[in-house]
């Protein structure tokens, strides 16, 4: 079975890492193809040192734009490479515009497409995630989950359980790793003591000036003793530079590699954010999380985890509250436990047995 594995953003490199690793570790051939979507060095190149994933086969280079116009030119090089390079199997991850269009694409070409993390729904149409979400689902051929939230949206939308495989949570997987390459690596923090992390990257957030404003002076007015450390993503650095605005008690810094986010994160008081993915691993890691947003795609975080969704007008309370140490204690989630890539692996090939493709090996 020829497979290609599709990645185009920070997030979807953490989360095809671990599967790369696993594929090689059974042996299995594969194509790697990097859409070009995220082409900064700190959201792109930096990932792939330090998750230690082998160099992508292509990157079609396909770059920024408005949501129709990179999803297009992503459609338009990915099918280009998807005819001179044909595959059995297209796996795409999370739910970026890299995931809908070369789904979208893989399917029109009669392509088998796996998701991974599929069914996870915010029911929020004004998220562009949540239109990927959902178009993606309704094409793709296998969906490997991360709870059961998300098999019950499948099933809810027709999906037959043949086809859904509850497999835990691959970000889980990378921050596991991470985490032991850390502790081998390290025995400084990156920033000495109490502090909070903060991630804004969200339009809803970002691209409005009030609305950023109002988050960021509602954490300066929590009493002087805190400290905010801000990684600030390149969408957010644009809105930032546009306002008038004296964040003295924030420290703004460049995007972060990958250990060195997961450091920050892990040594934090607490961590307040819109990112889907630092939701997941701040309950991992047992650290208060404030999600500012209404609603999240990853409501086992919340029921089980560490995680709060706030509105900007209650940052002060909450922010208090985990300065005093008074937060609830949060447990980890089923199946989030490292090893859902191997498990992902071993379907894929159960998958392509059944099928009665070979298994390309790697020699
Ligand atoms: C994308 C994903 C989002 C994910 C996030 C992680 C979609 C719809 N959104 O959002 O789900 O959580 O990545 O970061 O796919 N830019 C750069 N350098 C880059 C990449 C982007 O400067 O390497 C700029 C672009 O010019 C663009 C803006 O940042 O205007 C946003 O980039 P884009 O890839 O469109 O979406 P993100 O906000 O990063």
């Amino acid at each position: 079975m020829k497979i290609t594995i599709v990645g185009g953003t920070r997030p979807n490199f953490v989360k095809i890492a671990p599967l790369v690793r696993a594929l090689k570790a059974r042996k299995i051939q594969y194509r790697l193809v990097h859409t070009g979507q995220h082409y900064d060095k700190k959201l792109s190149d930096v990932f792939f040192d330090e998750l230690e994933l082998t160099p992508p086969d292509v990157n079609l280079e396909s770059g920024s734009g408005t949501q129709a116009e990179q999803t297009a030119e992503i459609m338009i090089r990915f099918e280009r490479d998807l005819a001179t390079h044909p595959a059995d199997l297209v796996v795409v991850v999370g739910d970026v515009n890299s995931t809908m269009a070369c789904a979208i694409v893989a399917k029109k070409m009669n392509v088998l497409v796996a998701h991974v993390e599929a069914g996870i729904r915010s029911f929020d149409m004004t998220m562009p995630e949540e239109v990927n979400r959902l178009v993606t689902d309704a094409i793709s051929d296998y969906f490997f989950t991360t709870s059961h939230y998300a098999n019950k949206n499948l099933k809810k939308a027709g999906i037959e359980d043949s086809r859904i495989f509850f497999v835990g949570n691959v970000m889980i997987d990378s921050l596991v790793w991470g985490l032991n390459k850390l502790s081998e690596r390290r025995t400084k923090r990156l920033i000495e003591g109490d502090y909070l992390a903060l991630t804004l990257h969200r339009p809803s957030n970002v691209d409005d000036p009030l609305k950023l404003a109002s988050i960021l002076n509602s954490m300066m007015s929590v009493g002087d003793s805190v400290k905010y450390i801000f990684p600030v993503h390149p969408r957010t650095a644009r809105a930032l530079a546009n306002m008038d605005i004296d964040t003295n008690r924030i420290q703004t810094i460049e995007p972060l590699s990958y250990l060195d986010f997961i450091q920050l994160i892990k040594d934090s008081i607490g961590v307040i954010t819109d990112s889907g993915g630092v939701q997941e691993e701040a309950t991992f890691l047992g650290i208060p999380c404030l999600t500012l947003r209404n609603n999240t795609e990853r409501p086992e975080t919340v029921a089980v985890g560490t995680n709060e969704l706030i509105a900007p007008d209650q940052l002060v309370t909450h922010i208090e509250r985990i300065c005093k140490g008074d937060w609830k204690k949060g447990a980890i989630p089923e199946l989030w436990d490292g090893r859902s890539s191997i498990r992902i692996v071993e379907q894929l090939e159960t998958i392509g047995a059944a099928l009665n493709f070979d298994q390309d090996r790697i020699v």
